[in-house]
């Protein structure tokens, strides 16, 4: 695991950008494909609009791109709520993703029948040994309560290892309830998962998140740990404002500014 703290949000989201053209180049050169999944919520979408444009938007094998969510809040897709209408206003209209490699969740659909169609999509796309693709890029955020996704604290417990995807409702922050969303297990099959986390409100999230103590329970976003993959945090200084000075637990830390000194 390694954490890059940024004094700058420009520099965060450019840092980004940066990793998803060299992971999505990196996947096309060895897979012939790049398996993307988004988050909702709004910390990403600065990200969307820097890949939408040049010189990134030219730069990713959108061809051979596949577009899927973490997790989808139950609404239609025009509804300003809607994690695939978002991503679509700010990014995929904007570039040349084939539509059939755009595969969302059904958000006007009842929550059995979202979770069943989306399984389907993620079936037809599984890598061996799998019910599922393995991502070569899982995209997350933080909410302030510790959830990531829609993984909420209080409500991890009967979570399937080997099923993809799970209905879920949940509150947080006057958004809708009902909820679809890929299980711990389908995000930590993952070649790469990036936690993006931004802004003072996640700086306790964030330090429960990172150093021992809280469990995955009560704080969901720790269950997030591909065994066989790489998980990078993208914080920025307020976020981070609550973390020690010394190393994560388990990891490598730097600080992305041009006085900070890189440490581990
Ligand atoms: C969702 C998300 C969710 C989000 C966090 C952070 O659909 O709600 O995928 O997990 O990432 O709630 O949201 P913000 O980026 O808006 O803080």
């Amino acid at each position: 695991m390694s954490i890059r703290i940024f004094d700058a949000l420009e520099e965060l989201y450019e840092a980004a950008a940066t990793a998803v053209v060299r992971l999505a180049n990196d996947a096309v050169a060895a897979r012939g494909r790049f398996l993307l999944a988004l988050s909702g919520g709004g910390t990403p979408l600065p990200l969307f609009g820097r890949l939408a444009q040049p010189p990134h938007l030219g730069k990713l094998p959108w061809e051979q791109t596949h577009v899927f969510w973490v997790d989808e809040r139950l609404v239609p897709p025009d509804d300003e709520e809607s994690n695939f209408g978002q991503a679509w206003s700010v990014l995929l209209r904007h570039v040349p993703v084939p539509r059939e490699q755009i595969h969302a969740v059904p958000g006007t659909a009842a929550p059995a029948a979202a979770v069943d169609a989306y399984a389907k999509e993620l079936a037809a796309l599984a890598s061996p040994g799998l019910d599922w693709p393995r991502f070569d890029l899982v995209l997350l955020g933080l909410g302030a309560d510790g959830h990531t996704g829609s993984l909420f604290p209080g409500a991890t417990q009967d979570l399937p290892e080997d099923a993809p995807v799970v209905a879920v409702q949940a509150g947080y922050g006057g958004r809708p309830a009902s909820r679809v969303t890929l299980t711990p297990a389908a995000i930590n099959s993952a070649r790469e998962a990036i936690f993006l986390v931004v802004g003072k409100s996640k700086a306790q999230a964030l330090t429960r998140a990172l150093t021992p103590g809280a469990g995955t329970g009560e704080v969901p976003a720790r269950l997030i740990r591909p065994p066989n993959g790489s998980l990078t945090w993208f914080v920025d200084k307020e976020a981070a404002s609550l973390l020690d000075d010394r190393p994560a637990a388990s990891g490598h830390r730097q600080r992305n500014s041009p006085k900070g000194d890189p440490h581990d």
